[in-house]
C-alpha cells in the first residue's frame, strides 16, 4: 500500500519535474527529478536495468525530509526516473529515510535497506536522531516496508556504540546466497567505526564485528561505507566527517577515503595496508559502488559535498546536486585508479585532433570548444627547451568566466580553480594535487557535461571533481604555457 506521504511526493514530482527543461540539466549525469539530491542510494543491476536511488527532497532544493527518489538506465549516462521509492511515512523512519543499499533476493523480489531516523526530544529541549536500519521489499517501482521494521538497532552494536550514529547500510551477497552489510557507526571513544552483519535471508540480520575501526585517524564519523573485493585485495570506501588534511590528502573536510587491504573471509578479519582519497576535487562524497554483469566495479558518487552546498548561483532553482560519472575502479601499484564508464565512448561525436601543437603564452584551437565535451590532452616539454614552469587549461571560458586546471612541473602539482565559474560569492574554489610526471609530460582527461568538470590524470591515477554554475555561453577553450610546451589535443563533443 503506498502512503499517502508517498502519492504525495509522487504526484509532487511528477508535476514539477515538467517545469524544467532538458537543457537546465547535466546532460548525462543524474540529477534530482526535481529539488534536492544527495547521497546515490541502492546502486544495483535489477531485471535487465541499472538502478539508481537517491537521498531526495523533492519539495525544496534544500536537505529535508528524507525521501528514496529512483532511477533506472541501460547505460549508466541516460537515466529514466520512476516515481519515488520511499517517503518517511512509518514510526521508524517519520525523520527521513536515509542513505541505503538494494540487492536481489532468492524470489526474485528487490530488496532495499535504509536507515530509519526518528528524531528523539531532550531534556535541554534539543533533539537527537535516532538511527535504526530498515527494509522495504519491490518489483524495481514499488516497494513495501517490512513490516517488522527496524531490522537492526541499538541492541545490535557493540556495547557503547552509538544509536544516534548508526547509519548507510551497504549490503552484497555472498557465493552462498547469505547477505552481509556493512554499517557506519561510531565507537564509544567518538570515533567513526565499521560494523559487519550477516543475514541468511535478507530479513533476519546478526552482528558480527568491527570490520574496521577509525580510532580517531581520519576524521570523525565514518559515513556511507562500502566494501568489495578489487583486483585480488579488498577496498573500504568511507566518507568521513570533519577530516584534517595530511599532507596533500584529504582537504575537504567532509572527504572520502578508501582503505586497501586484504580480508580473509573465514575470520572476517579486514587487514588495512594503505590509505587515499578517492577524489582531489572539490564536490565528490558518499560514493557507492555496483558489480555490473559484465564483471566491472563501477563507482557513483554525490558530486557535491556538504561543505560546498552554499556555492550556488541562486537560490530560485529548480534542482540542486547530482551524481558523478559512473566510474570503472582497479588497483595498480596499490592505488585505487579510476576512468569514467566505456558506454560513454558511444556518446562522442565530431572528432577534433591537433598533434605536436607548440604552446607559449596562449593558444585556442579551431573547433576545440563546448560546454559538453569529453577531451584528452598530453603535454610535454618542447625538445631543447628548458622545462616549462606552468601549464594550464581554461575552459567554460568567456571574457568574464573561465575555470582552469594549471599543472606546475617543477612542484608536481595540478590546481583545479573555479573562483570565476558562477558561483553567488568569491569563496574558497581551489584545490591542489600531487600528481606523477616524467619530466613534465602529464595527460589529463576533461570531461565537461554543462555544469561540471570532472579530471582525470594519467589515465585514471587521480581524478578531480567539481560542479560550475557558469552560463552555458561560456563554452571557450584555451591553452596557456609559461615556457613552452607540446601539447596534444583529441576532443569530441557529447552528445
Ligand atoms: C551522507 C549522509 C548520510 C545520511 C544521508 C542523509 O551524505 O549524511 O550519512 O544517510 O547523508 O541524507
Amino acid at each position: 500500500m503506498t502512503s499517502q506521504t508517498l502519492r504525495e511526493a509522487r504526484k509532487y514530482e511528477e508535476s514539477s519535474e515538467k517545469m524544467i527543461s532538458a537543457e537546465e540539466r547535466p546532460a548525462f549525469h543524474l540529477s534530482p527529478r526535481t529539488g534536492w539530491m544527495n547521497d546515490p542510494n541502492g546502486f544495483s543491476w535489477y531485471d535487465g536495468k541499472y538502478h539508481l536511488f537517491y537521498q531526495y527532497n523533492p519539495y525544496e532544493c534544500q536537505w529535508g525530509p528524507m525521501h528514496w527518489g529512483h532511477a533506472v538506465s541501460t547505460d549508466l549516462l541516460h537515466w529514466e526516473y520512476l516515481p519515488a521509492a520511499l517517503a518517511p511515512d512509518e514510526a521508524c523512519d517519520r525523520d527521513g529515510c536515509f542513505s541505503g543499499s538494494a540487492v536481489t533476493l532468492a524470489d526474485g523480489r528487490q530488496l532495499l535497506m535504509y536507515t530509519g531516523v526518528v528524531r528523539e526530544r531532550q531534556a535541554n529541549g534539543g533533539y537527537n536522531e535516532v538511527q535504526t536500519q530498515c527494509l522495504a521489499v519491490g518489483d524495481g517501482t514499488d516497494y513495501e516496508k517490512y513490516g517488522k521494521n527496524p531490522v537492526l538497532d541499538e541492541r545490535d552494536i557493540p556495547e557503547g556504540s552509538s544509536r544516534n550514529d548508526f547509519r548507510d547500510p551497504k549490503m552484497w551477497q555472498e557465493p552462498d546466497g547469505s547477505y552481509r552489510c556493512v554499517i557506519g557507526n561510531r565507537a564509544a571513544d567518538g570515533s567513526g567505526q565499521i560494523l559487519l552483519f550477516s543475514s541468511p535471508d535478507g530479513f533476519a540480520w546478526q552482528y558480527e564485528k568491527v570490520l574496521a575501526a577509525n580510532r580517531n585517524r581520519f576524521g570523525k564519523m565514518w559515513e556511507c561505507p562500502d566494501f568489495f573485493p578489487l583486483d585480488g585485495r579488498w577496498v573500504l570506501m568511507v566518507s568521513p566527517q570533519d577530516m584534517l588534511p595530511s599532507g596533500f590528502e584529504y582537504h575537504n573536510g567532509n572527504g572520502t577515503l578508501c582503505l586497501i587491504g586484504d580480508y580473509d573471509a573465514d575470520t572476517q578479519e579486514f587487514t588495512e595496508c594503505s590509505d587515499q582519497s578517492i577524489d582531489y576535487g572539490i564536490d565528490f562524497y558518499a560514493p557507492q559502488t555496483i558489480l555490473t554483469p559484465d564483471g566491472r566495479r563501477v563507482m557513483i558518487g554525490w558530486m557535491q559535498n556538504w561543505d560546498t552546498c552554499s556555492h550556488r548561483r541562486r537560490h530560485d532553482e529548480a534542482w540542486f546536486g547530482q551524481m558523478s560519472i559512473p566510474r570503472e575502479l582497479f588497483l595498480r601499484n596499490g592505488r585505487l585508479w579510476q576512468r569514467p564508464v566505456r558506454e560513454l565512448e558511444q556518446l562522442r561525436r565530431d572528432r577534433v585532433a591537433y598533434d605536436n601543437v607548440t604552446v607559449s603564452g596562449s593558444v585556442r584551437l579551431e573547433g576545440i570548444r563546448g560546454r559538453r565535451v569529453d577531451m584528452e590532452l598530453e603535454v610535454r616539454p618542447e625538445e631543447g627547451c628548458d622545462l616549462y614552469r606552468k601549464f594550464s587549461v581554461r575552459f567554460a571560458q568567456n571574457d568574464s568566466y573561465h575555470t582552469s586546471l594549471s599543472f606546475r612541473p617543477g612542484e608536481s602539482v595540478l590546481k583545479l580553480d573555479r573562483k570565476f565559474s558562477g558561483s553567488r560569492k568569491a569563496v574558497i574554489h581551489q584545490r591542489r594535487s600531487k600528481v606523477n610526471h616524467e619530466g613534465g609530460r602529464l595527460r589529463l582527461r576533461i570531461i565537461l557535461d554543462r555544469f561540471s568538470a570532472e579530471v582525470f590524470v594519467n589515465d585514471g591515477e587521480q581524478t578531480l571533481s567539481a560542479v560550475l554554475y557558469t552560463p552555458q555561453e561560456a563554452d571557450g577553450i584555451s591553452f596557456i604555457a609559461d615556457g613552452t610546451v607540446k601539447l596534444d589535443v583529441v576532443k569530441y563533443q557529447l552528445a
